[in-house]
Order: C-alpha cells, then structure tokens, then sequence
C-alpha cells in the first residue's frame, strides 16, 4: 500500500469513527472536510497521526491481551523472564521511529503550508479581521479607499482565490478557526498576525473563536461564506452601497428612533449619521444570515427578541436592553429589517 493510500484508509476509518461518536465529520465545521489546499494539507497530516495511533493503539492492547492469556504463576514470577530486555529495547526503538516519523511529518506540512501564500502573493484578497468580546469585525482591504468594505460576522471569499487575513484583536485573546480551512491561529491584543486561506469549492464554512475569551466565548461564531467569483463580486458591490433609504413611514419613523437613541454610538449605518465603531455594522443587517456571532439565526422575530432582551440571550454581551415604548420598538423592527 502506498503511503497516500494508506492515509486515505487511515482518514476513511478516522472520519467513521469519529462520526460514530461526534455526529459525522462532514458538516460545516470539520477538519476531515476539508474545503482548500491549507486545510487539505492539515487533514492529511491528522490522517496520518490517527492512522498511526490506531496502529500503535492495537499493537500495544493486543500485547496486553496476550500477557494476560500467558501470564505465570505466582511461583514462576521470581524467575527473571530472558526475552524480556529484548522486547522492551524492540519497544522503545519502534516508539522513537514513531515519534520521529510524525515530527518529520509535522514539519513537512508546517513547511508546505508556509511555502503556499509565496505561490498565491498575487492576485490576493486581504481582509483584516478583528475579534472583539463577542464578534468579528471584518475589514476587506483595497487600494481605493472607496471600495473598503466594513462587515461582521460573515466573511465572504471567492472560490479559487488566495486570501490573506490579517488577524487583530480589540481586547482579549481570541482564536480564529475554520476547521474546514484552515487550523487555529490566535488574535493578540497589540499584534497583527497573518493567516491564508483559499475555499477550492463555494460552499459555508463554520468557524469558532478557540481561545476562552470570556462568558460568551461560545457565542463567538463566524460564517466564511465561499461562492464563484462573479457571485463574490455581486455581494461586494452590494455591500458597498449605503444603507438603503427606509422605505414607508414606519420605516422613516424607525430610522429616527436609531438615530436618537443610543445605537449611534456603537453601531455603524453607512448613508445616516449612525458612525459607532464598537458594535458590527448594520449597514446591510437583514441581508446576513445569523445574529450576535452565530447566536441566532437573522429571522425579523429573533432580531425583535435579540433588540428587546440582548442580555437575556447572551449575558454579559455589550448590547443594552434599550426600553422602547411598543411603539417605537415597532418602527425600529420595521427599519432594521429593511436593512438589506
Ligand atoms: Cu473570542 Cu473565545
């Protein structure tokens, strides 16, 4: 058996396993489903390390099994056993060629996984992405200031493209992992630190901060959103238009309630005078697919319960409860969800 057929068993068996016991390995956020090249090469390597650990695993429990089937009597144990020194010295050899064998290993993906942002330097996007207590903010880059993009929680790539994301954090340490691209690499207060990741199919891939960050540390989701180039160019245009204008009278009565009320001051509504900059960005809300980092799906009825009880949702979360008269909270609704 070659050595990539043996990893490829070695996967197969992994990903049954764990399947049998994590509820399957194919979902949107899975190391075995890898969905680029960084993530393809880290798979592998966990191939290889599970496979070798399955072996190693067997190997020592069938030795268990048959000391215990040949095991001596009481009256024979004093007598000193002459295979012994062999088999232990056979032992430790084999665990030292293990234990070498997956540093080499380890070191042949960390140099293969540095040597692939050198071939994607051109042509590639670089988004800054900034983990705060408890969300992402997410910044694509452009040499024409005009055509920066500010959003939140949902980072959208195109398939095939290189991207560069530079990784920063507004207060604590967090970790930015999307299993499904790339492994683990943490945000440090103070630091910039880079991380490529390329999708070679369109599809939604999962991410989780990974570093304990605070009460809501599990409430700390982000989607990577992959799609074809011309469908990445579309959603950028559309993102880069101001807020759409309300539409109707409630909607008019519900911008004026935002922009008198204290959500100016956190949140951003590119085209109204709404600047904050410590809360995501509202400019095109309706149109993400979750709320409050993966907390909640974005459906108008769980953006009404998330606006009137943020902290009964997620406690400790920034967000005050704002006490709205019924209805000025109607208009509000009205307002937001016309944010597309
Ligand atoms: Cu951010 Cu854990």
């Amino acid at each position: 058996m070659t050595a990539s057929r043996f990893v490829s068993a070695c996967r197969k068996l992994a990903t049954a396993a764990l399947g049998a016991t994590a509820g399957g390995c194919s979902g949107v956020q899975s190391a075995f489903n890898p969905g680029g090249p960084q993530a393809g090469l880290i798979a592998r390597e966990s191939g290889w390390l599970l496979g070798m650990g399955a072996v190693v695993f067997a190997v020592t429990l069938s030795a268990l099994v048959y000391a215990v089937l040949h095991r001596r009597r009481p009256a024979d144990a004093q007598s000193a056993n002459p295979g012994i020194v062999r088999w232990v010295s056979a032992a430790l050899a084999v665990a030292i060629v293990v234990l070498l064998t997956n540093v080499v290993v380890d070191m042949r993906t960390g140099r293969a996984l540095a040597d692939l942002p050198e071939r994607a330097r051109a042509g590639a996007l670089t988004v800054a992405v900034t983990g705060h207590q408890w969300w992402w903010e997410i910044e694509y880059e452009h040499a024409d200031p005009r055509r920066r993009l500010t959003t939140a929680n949902e980072l959208h790539i195109p398939v095939g493209r290189p991207v560069k994301i530079e990784l920063r954090s507004a207060d604590v340490i967090h970790s930015f992992w999307v299993p499904g691209l790339h492994g683990k690499r943490d945000l440090i207060p103070g630091r910039s630190r880079a991380l490529w990741i390329q999708a070679d199919r369109a599809g939604v891939f999962r991410g989780q901060c990974a570093e304990f960050c605070g009460d809501q540390h599990a409430n700390m989701a982000l989607l990577v959103i992959a799609t074809a180039p011309e469908d990445f160019a579309r959603w950028y245009a559309a993102e880069l238009l101001p807020a759409r204008a309300p539409a109707g009278a409630a909607a008019r009565a519900g911008q004026r309630v935002f922009l008198a009320n204290a959500c100016v001051l956190c949140h951003t509504i590119r085209g109204t005078p709404a600047g904050g900059r410590v809360a995501p960005d509202l400019t095109h809300l309706a149109s993400r697919r979750s709320l409050a980092a993966g907390t909640l799906p974005n459906t108008p009825p769980h953006r009404r319960a998330w606006v009137l009880d943020p902290q009964g949702i997620k406690p400790g979360v920034r967000m005050p409860a704002l006490a709205l008269p019924a209805r000025d909270a109607a208009a509000l609704f009205a307002y937001l969800d016309g944010l597309q």
